[in-house]
């Protein structure tokens, strides 16, 4: 799959995200972090917001759920319209019967791994899911360094979806930058949430269009890139 990039609206203006959204216009997917200040030390936005905002941008809504408890709350945010849900795996009290319930709501269902979770022990699950979100900080707040030491994580990662033939995304999430994306796509990587490299720049579609281009050309040639 050619990469593909979704825009953190952490590091948006949440008065007018209606505005932000139309001002990444051609990124893949907009990417909203909701954290409920217990499974990460930060507040941002719940299921109502997410409601209005997938009524009001065409972009497919990216609803990455750094929450405790997401059994009980992630499928409202299917019936609410994101285009994909994720749920943190050491959040979660039964992953597959989730992944399950979210892929039934019509969502692509996506798990994803704070730093130090390693990937191994879910490796018979990777078929239940449509991509798998790798973090590269620890979840929580935008703006933080990218953590070189996930990229042996990506690298296994992707031999383990190689090796299973699925056609699972793999995300990352944190520190995505000009100077970073690179390496990523060279380690597996085909989905990159990017905040303030985005919304920081003076054109947040133009940043975009750039990470794409950096990353295809970071992979060009690589033997797991399925073109379409
Ligand atoms: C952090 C969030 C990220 C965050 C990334 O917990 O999950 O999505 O917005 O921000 P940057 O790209 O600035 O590191
Ligand atoms: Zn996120």
């Amino acid at each position: 799959m050619s990469p593909q990039i979704s825009p953190s609206i952490l590091a948006a203006d949440f008065a007018r995200l209606a505005d932000e959204a139309e001002a990444v216009r051609g990124a893949d997917w907009l990417h909203v972090d909701v954290m409920d200040n217990h499974f990460v030390p930060n507040l941002t936005l719940g299921l109502p917001v997410v409601e209005s905002l997938c009524k009001a941008t065409d972009i497919p809504v990216d609803c990455h759920l750094m929450i405790e408890d997401p059994d009980r709350w992630a499928p409202q945010y299917a019936e609410a319209g994101a285009g994909s849900v994720t749920f943190h795996v050491e959040a979660a009290a039964a992953p597959v019967r989730l992944a399950r319930e979210l892929r039934a709501l019509g969502a692509r269902a996506s798990m994803a791994l704070k730093p130090a979770t390693p990937i191994e022990p879910y490796e018979d699950l990777l078929p239940e899911l449509d991509m798998l979100l790798i973090m590269t900080v620890e979840p929580g707040f935008g703006g933080q360094s990218f953590l070189d030491i996930m990229l042996p994580k990506i690298r296994r990662t992707r031999e383990l979806i190689n090796r299973h033939g699925l056609q699972l995304w793999l995300q990352i999430d944190g520190g995505v930058s000009a100077e970073t994306i690179e390496r990523c796509a060279d380690a597996g990587a085909d989905v990159f949430v990017a905040g303030s490299a985005v919304y920081g720049a003076a054109d947040p579609a133009e940043a975009v269009r750039r990470l794409r281009e950096q990353a295809a050309a970071a992979t060009e040639g690589s033997p797991w890139v399925h073109r379409h």
